[in-house]
C-alpha cells in the first residue's frame, strides 16, 4: 500500500493481512510483549484537523512501540488557525523529512486530497462522513478476537449511519469477509445505498425497527449521535427509546452478544450506563487496545523498516 486511505477499496486478502498483523500486534498493544523496532526512529506526523481522544492518542502511542517518533498538530496553536489550508500544511510539514502523515479532516475525500499533494504515505484517520479505516480494522478485529472469525456472523450498527464514516468502514470491512450487517436507525440517518454494499456471502440490510434488528445478532454496534454533523437535529426526543441500547434490550439478547461502540459515547441517549459498563458483553474499552495493534499493523505495512 502507498497510502491507507480507505477499506472500500481494499480487496479481501489485503484486509485479512492487517487483520493478522492487527492480532499479533495485541500483546505489544498491552504493554505484555516488547516494543518493536519497525520505525526505527522514523518522524511520524499527526496531523488532526478535528478532534480525538482514541485516535491521536492510539496512533502516538502505536509509533512508540514500533521504536518511531511522532508529532501532534492541532488547530489550537498552528498556523492552521490562520488559514492555512490542510494541503499546504501537509506540504511544509512533509519537507521536515517526515516517513508518513496520519490526518484526521472534517471534509470528506480530505485524506486523498492531502494523499495527492504530498508523496510520502498518508493515513487517514477519519476524513468527514467518509471513511475511518484504521477504525475497521480495529472494529473486525475486536470481533474477530471474539469470534474467530466474522464470517457468517451477523452485526447490527445502530444509530445515525448515514453521517458515520465508523459505520461507512465497518460495513466494507464486514461485507467483504462475508458477514452479515444489519444498519439500524431511524430513516433519516440510515440511507439504503448502503445496502449496495453488499458482496459475495456479506449482505447489508437497512432496518428500523431495533428490537426485530436485534433478533439473532452475534454483536451490536453502537453509534454516537454526531451532533457536531447535524445529526442532532434529525433525531427526536423519543430517540433513546426508538434506538438507545438500554438493559431491557440487552437482557433479551443471547449470552453471546457482544457490544461494541467507537466512543465517544453519549451515555443516556445512544447507550444506557450498565450497558456501556457491562463487565460480561461490553468489548468497548477492548476496541481500545486493538485500535493501537492496528494502528501499529498499518504504519508498520506503510513505513515499517
Ligand atoms: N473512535 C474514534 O475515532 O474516537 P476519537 O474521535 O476519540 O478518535
Amino acid at each position: 500500500m502507498a497510502d491507507f486511505l480507505t477499506i472500500a477499496e481494499l480487496p479481501r486478502q489485503e484486509i485479512l493481512r492487517l487483520l493478522e498483523a492487527t492480532r499479533k500486534n495485541v500483546p505489544v498493544a498491552e504493554g505484555r510483549s516488547p516494543n518493536r523496532t519497525a520505525l526505527n526512529g522514523r518522524v511520524i506526523a499527526n496531523l488532526f484537523f478535528e478532534d480525538s481522544t482514541r485516535t491521536r492518542c492510539s496512533f502516538e502511542t502505536a509509533v512508540h512501540r514500533l521504536g518511531g517518533q511522532v508529532f501532534n498538530l492541532t488547530p489550537s496553536g498552528s498556523s492552521i488557525s490562520k488559514g492555512e489550508s490542510l494541503v499546504d500544511t501537509a506540504r511544509n510539514i512533509e519537507c521536515m523529512g517526515v516517513a508518513a502523515i496520519v490526518v484526521r479532516c472534517a471534509v470528506s475525500g480530505g485524506a486523498k486530497m492531502v494523499a495527492d499533494g504530498v508523496k510520502c504515505p498518508v493515513i487517514n484517520a477519519g476524513d468527514g462522513r467518509h471513511e475511518h479505516p484504521t477504525q475497521a480494522i480495529l472494529d473486525v478485529s475486536t470481533l474477530m478476537e471474539e469470534f474467530g472469525s466474522v464470517e457468517g456472523r451477523t452485526i447490527a450498527i445502530v444509530g445515525d449511519i448515514t453521517n458515520s464514516r465508523v459505520a461507512r468502514s465497518a460495513t466494507h470491512a464486514l461485507a467483504t469477509l462475508g458477514a452479515h450487517v444489519r444498519l439500524v436507525g431511524p430513516p433519516t440517518l440510515v440511507s439504503k445505498a448502503f445496502e449496495r454494499i453488499s458482496q459475495g456471502s456479506g449482505t447489508v440490510t437497512t432496518m428500523s425497527n431495533l428490537d426485530r434488528a436485534l433478533e439473532g445478532v452475534d454483536a451490536v454496534m453502537m453509534l454516537r449521535v454526531q451532533f457536531e454533523r447535524a445529526a442532532g437535529g434529525a433525531i427526536s426526543s423519543d430517540y433513546r427509546q426508538m434506538f438507545g441500547l438500554t438493559p431491557d434490550r440487552v437482557a433479551r439478547l443471547a449470552p453471546h452478544v457482544i457490544i461494541l461502540h467507537p466512543g465517544p459515547m453519549n451515555r443516556g441517549i445512544e447507550i444506557d450506563d450498565g450497558v456501556a459498563d457491562d463487565p460480561q458483553r461490553s468489548r468497548i474499552l477492548r476496541q481500545v487496545t486493538h485500535g493501537v495493534a492496528a494502528r501499529m499493523a498499518v504504519l508498520e505495512d506503510l513505513v515499517g523498516v
